[in-house]
């Protein structure tokens, strides 16, 4: 029987031009929201160009040191946050900022436009991976302002991850790679860094609903609790006839999370005797991922709760996160339940 292969006409699409579509979805917008999303893009190719030369720090380094004013090279994710700085401080669109670098809210400076968008972050995640050419990322979530003030205050910090109105990531691995959601879908876009334009490679992302790969690290097993341990063990198909999964752990959840999310699979962090609230940071990491994986089809748990209705309590609150492919994490959330049985069924 003769098959017939059906090509789909291919276009390249900028980001720009699609968050133009996307914003036209939307007729009562302002355009603020798409003009943060630039912003970051452009943000994104200022610290993919910083990552890419990471090596030669040290080189670079050396000859910083000659500098009769005694400046020191800068860490890579000091210089990552002070990009994203000095390029979202002035767009008129944010009226506070957060970084998991900094103690407290970054405000926006006195002479520019404060706008009613709040922005958090993680410059450079998987930061300590840098050193051995491993990937790193950026991780980023917007909410509206709810206070009345100019100025962003603690309380817009701290909204449950259900009321972000855009998150994303970037990759900085053999491709940089800028995946968001507004709430219409994940979407990814790969730099062409002979253009310096990130190019839709990947539109409406779909996690599978089962996973692959397995990504945690079990060296804290012995600290672990009971149900954790137990289920690590269906993870790897030690204990009941779920399929084994595969084990992959970069130490850059970005990396970790993207891969999981192409593939299906799940990453997993859970609380310990010497991290009890476990290690992530809820605003800057598992909220905006949370909100890309559900965008995608797939979940996010703390092990009791979805992590997007966690009512946040600090800015740099940690959480524990389970978090990939749907039927993996409901299988968290059952077993870190302790009902074991129902997992079984
Ligand atoms: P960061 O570099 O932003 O501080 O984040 C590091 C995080 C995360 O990227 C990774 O998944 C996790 O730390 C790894 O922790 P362990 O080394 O404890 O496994
Ligand atoms: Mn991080
Ligand atoms: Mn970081």
């Amino acid at each position: 029987m003769l098959t017939v292969v059906k090509h789909t006409a291919t276009s390249v699409v900028t980001i720009e031009r699609f968050i133009i579509e996307e914003e036209r979805n939307h007729p009562e917008a302002t355009g603020e929201l798409s003009g943060i999303l630039y912003d970051l893009a452009l943000a994104a190719k200022m610290i993919a160009n910083k990552v890419r030369s990471a090596g030669l720090a040290d080189i670079l380094g050396s000859a910083e040191s000659e500098n009769v004013q005694g400046e020191v090279q800068q860490k890579l994710d000091i210089m990552a946050n002070e990009i994203i700085v000095k390029a979202m401080d002035h767009g008129g669109r944010l009226c506070a900022m957060a970084s998991e670098e900094e103690p407290g809210i970054i405000q926006i400076p006195e002479h520019f436009r404060c706008g009613k968008y709040c922005l958090l972050f993680d410059p450079l995640d998987g930061s300590s991976n840098i050193d051995v050419n491993v990937p790193v990322g950026t991780i980023f979530s917007v909410v509206r302002k709810i206070t009345r003030g100019r100025h962003g205050e603690l309380e817009d910090m701290l909204q449950p991850g259900r009321r972000q109105v855009a998150a994303g990531y970037v990759i900085y691995g053999s491709s940089t790679m800028l995946v968001y959601t507004t709430g219409q879908g994940a979407h990814g876009f790969t730099l062409d860094p002979s253009i310096g334009e990130f190019l839709l490679s990947h539109p409406n992302i779909r996690i599978p609903e089962n996973g692959r790969y397995l990504s945690v690290n079990d060296s804290y097993e012995n600290h672990w609790s009971e149900n954790a341990r137990t289920l690590m063990r269906h993870y790897k198909g030690l204990e009941s006839d779920h399929k084994a999964l595969s084990t992959r752990y970069v130490g850059s959840l970005v990396a970790d999370f993207h891969r999981n999310l192409l593939g299906g699979g799940i990453f997993a962090y859970p609380s310990n005797t010497k991290s009890p609230h476990g290690k992530l940071r809820l605003l800057y990491e598992a909220n905006p991922l949370a909100f890309i994986v559900e965008q995608a089809g797939g979940a996010a748990c703390d092990g009791t709760r979805r992590i997007l209705d966690v009512e946040p309590t600090e800015l740099h609150q940690r959480t524990p996160l389970y978090i990939g492919s749907k039927n993996e994490v409901e299988l968290a959330t059952r077993l870190l339940a302790g009902q074991r049985e129902l997992a079984l069924a």
